[in-house]
């Protein structure tokens, strides 16, 4: 099979974690006999820099002409105070519209190895395996009317009927391949945008008879996942709650840096780690690529239907994982490995 895909590095450590991914994709290519045609864009911070755009008509162009894309990170220290739409994140946000990749997909699990990275105590953490559906092409980041001026700023959370169904009916289909549970995480005693979430979530669940479900305001949610993250198998939520909530799941799966996830449309798919581009670390070989190679596998799966070499990367990473060769996030016992020596090992092990 030819798999065609655009590789957008972004800023920060996006540069070296997509730069291990790359190097797993070109090992599960070689090792399966596909092929790859592969190019390279501007997105982010370097793209101001480049072209004064965060996201330029060229990167657009290019994204669409491929199969799948794989992002790095966007966010550079230096447009701290810059304008919503003068930032690096705004060029990620334009590509998630144009690409129309409504489902964000995370998946966020504890390895076995990882129980004694996560802060939590180890019973609370021991076999989580959830994944966060969040919706990613409207409510507040993109709603309007939005402004700042002297005296006043604000922004638009609204949901339309198919934006909701849209993304529910992607939450109902992947609870059938897991423990068959959707929870709809909204703030319904509050917001009259959750209480109409909510009325059309219902509705979709006529369709799922077999799938139970629950709702959940976010403010218990946030809670319930450091108390009891086995409870939840799929979890529903609108764009900034899944933002938020997501980063919670790092502190589950032992790192920010472990959690993959994928982007999808009707036609598109974008491959985003959940991370950020971590000024803090930047070039110094010692970001955890794993999210990015999770986001690998989770391209493999849903762009191209390889199933077969999808798991052989979530088992390459397991066997890494087990083998102790993680980067410093993780909390190693030993010396920390580099995000190259952790990207090869990964390789090897396929
Ligand atoms: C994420 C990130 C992005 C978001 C930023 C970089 C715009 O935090 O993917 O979780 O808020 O969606
Ligand atoms: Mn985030």
């Amino acid at each position: 099979m030819n798999l065609k895909i655009l590789i957008l590095p972004g800023d920060g450590i996006g540069t070296e974690v997509t730069g291990a991914a790359v190097d797993v994709l070109k090992a599960v290519a070689k090792k399966f006999g596909h092929t790859l045609e592969l190019s390279e864009g501007l997105l982010g911070g370097i793209a101001i820099h480049k072209t004064g755009s965060p996201c330029p008509k060229e990167t657009e162009e290019l994204a669409q002409k491929a199969d799948a894309t794989l992002m790095g990170a966007v966010g550079l220290p230096e447009f701290d105070n810059a304008g919503p739409s003068q930032r690096p994140e705004a060029g990620l946000l334009s590509l998630r519209k144009v690409l129309d990749v409504f489902a964000n997909l995370r998946p966020v699990r504890t390895y076995p190895e990882l129980v004694e990275s996560s802060p939590l105590k180890n019973h609370v953490v021991q076999g989580t395996d959830m994944i966060i559906v969040r919706e990613l092409t409207g409510g507040l980041y993109y709603g309007q009317p939005r402004g700042i001026d002297n005296d006043r700023g604000f922004n638009t959370m609204s949901y339309t009927r198919p934006e909701v169904e849209r993304v529910a009916h992607t939450a109902f289909k992947l609870a059938r391949n897991r423990r068959k549970k959707v929870t709809s995480v909204d703030k319904s005693n509050v917001l009259e945008v959750s209480q109409f979430w909510r009325k059309v979530v219902i509705d979709v669940a006529k369709q799922y008879p077999d799938i139970q479900l629950e709702h959940m305001l976010v403010d218990n949610a946030a809670m319930q996942m450091v108390l009891k993250p086995t409870q939840f198998d799929v979890m529903l939520t609108e764009n900034t709650f899944g933002d938020i909530l997501s980063d919670v799941g790092g502190i589950l799966a032992g790192s920010i840096g472990m959690l993959p996830s994928a982007s999808l449309g009707e036609t598109k798919g974008l491959y985003e780690p959940v991370h950020g581009s971590a000024p803090d670390i930047a070039g110094q070989n010692k970001a955890n690529p794993l999210g990015a190679i999770g986001s690998v596998a989770a391209m493999l799966e849903y762009t191209f239907g390889l199933v077969k070499e999808a798991e052989a990367v979530n088992h390459a990473i397991g066997k890494v994982l087990a083998s102790g060769c993680v980067t410093a996030d993780l909390r190693p016992k030993g010396k920390p490995a580099t995000t190259t020596e952790v990207g090869q090992a990964v390789s090897g092990a396929l």
